[in-house]
């Protein structure tokens, strides 16, 4: 939606749209950047051009396309446009244009546009999995990367040539959600996030399995706000219920045992870690490769289970300098002091620095609902009561930690 100070002073974003097939859902992320308030201009190379043309571009947009380097030369636009812009996004990138890119090519008016910018730079990869596997790609894909351009997707999905891989342009929704996070705090940028996510599931058999009920709405929401501030984030998620954010590194772990090996071996790299996820706390000792039948157990069944690795706890045994550790703790006591003891017990013996106390039962905390977290600090016996949607809570979690 546009704010009334959009509305006087909003956004100038370019979108430089080059020649892939992807380049008509890019229709789409135009029509929600000016919906949500932008000045558009897109810059079609000619090649883009061959799949969606001008007047699409300029009704959509609501500015005048002029795609030619010699078109408006009294202009001066092929500078004009990347000096005015406050953010330039390419999508979708073609394997040839990350090399324009890599290179500092400046043979079109996307080219010189983007030379003459100082503004972030937002580039959506699109292209088959053969290409972006390629080392070429991915070098000038790195190349970019260490010159600080930020790069969603792509992603992995149904490609044109009905096979399907990565190499599939992220959504455009998703693309104007990061090109907005990139018009605010950056205040993230630079930081490693590690965030777990999700309900495990510990196997009996083949077909059974002791799980919970989270659906990970959570995580993913802490991952959404800490990628939206410039974070790198690593997502190690387990039955999650929602999709994976555009943006993340995702790594599947769907059982205690895989999380921890999957946080253990991140954890080093990280500044942020996040134990947002429902860990089993005990593992059935041993697993049947068959389907346990009801005529070789009878009317009861006690089948013996073992505690699992305190993930948590372990890393907190070995953080790091500096290294910031948030844990959560569910509890359905229904006094608020017991509650309130029992998250203070879980800072102090899992060595964390963060703990976020949540009420959980039948039909509280699960999903994505409204809910209300109290938020402990090990430094400071204050405490901090945020309410609303997770979404909203993950925001205000994210803004709690930047001060420490
Ligand atoms: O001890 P408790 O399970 O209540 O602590 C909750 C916190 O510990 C959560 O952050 C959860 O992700 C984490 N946890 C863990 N490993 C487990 C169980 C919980 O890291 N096996």
């Amino acid at each position: 939606m546009v704010d009334a100070d959009q509305a006087r002073n909003p956004p100038v974003i370019v979108v430089g749209v080059t020649g892939g097939i992807a380049a008509y859902k890019s229709v789409t992320l135009v029509r929600e950047l000016v919906r949500r308030g932008a000045d558009v201009t897109v810059i079609p190379t000619a090649s883009a051009l061959r799949f969606v043309g001008v007047a699409t571009w300029e009704a959509i947009s609501r500015n005048p396309v002029q795609p030619g380097l010699f078109d408006g030369v009294a202009e001066v636009r092929h500078v004009a446009l990347g000096q005015r812009a406050d953010l330039v996004v390419i999508a979708p990138a073609t394997a040839h244009a990350l090399a324009q890119l890599a290179g500092g090519f400046a043979a079109d008016l996307l080219g010189t546009t983007v030379l003459a910018s100082k503004a972030p730079l937002l580039v959506a990869p699109a292209m088959h999995t053969e290409m972006w596997d390629n080392p070429a790609v991915q070098h000038n894909v790195a190349t970019l990367s260490d010159r600080g351009v930020h790069l969603i997707g792509p992603i992995t999905g149904e490609l044109t040539g009905g096979d399907s891989g990565v190499g599939r342009m992220a959504e455009p929704l998703d693309i104007a959600e990061r090109a907005f996070g990139l018009l605010g705090d950056q205040s993230w940028s630079g930081r490693r996030v590690l965030i777990s996510a999700g309900g495990t599931r510990e196997a009996i058999d083949p077909v059974r399995f002791i799980g919970n009920r989270s659906t990970g709405v959570m995580g993913v929401a802490l991952a959404r706000a800490a990628i939206q501030r410039g974070a790198s984030v690593t997502l190690v998620h387990a039955h999650l219920e929602v999709p994976l954010p555009a943006g993340v590194v995702g790594i599947s772990a769907g059982t205690a045992a895989q999380m921890r090996d999957a946080m253990v071996s991140h954890a080093p790299d990280s500044d942020v870690i996040i134990m947002a996820a429902a860990v089993a706390d005990w593992v059935p000792e041993t697993v049947s490769d068959t389907k346990i039948a009801k005529r070789d157990i009878g009317e009861t069944w006690a089948p013996v289970l073992v505690r699992a690795p305190d993930i948590l706890a372990e890393l907190g045994a070995v953080k790091g300098p500096g290294q910031l550790l948030v844990g959560f703790a569910a509890e359905t006591a229904s006094k608020a002091s017991e509650r309130e003891a029992s998250a203070r017990a879980k800072l102090a013996s899992k060595n964390a620095d963060v703990i976020l106390l949540n009420t959980v039962g039948e039909a509280v905390g699960f999903g994505d609902v409204e809910t209300a977290v109290t938020i402990f600090f090990n430094a400071s016996p204050q405490s901090l009561l945020v309410e609303g949607t997770k979404t909203s809570i993950a925001e205000r979690l994210v803004e709690a930690l930047q001060d420490r």
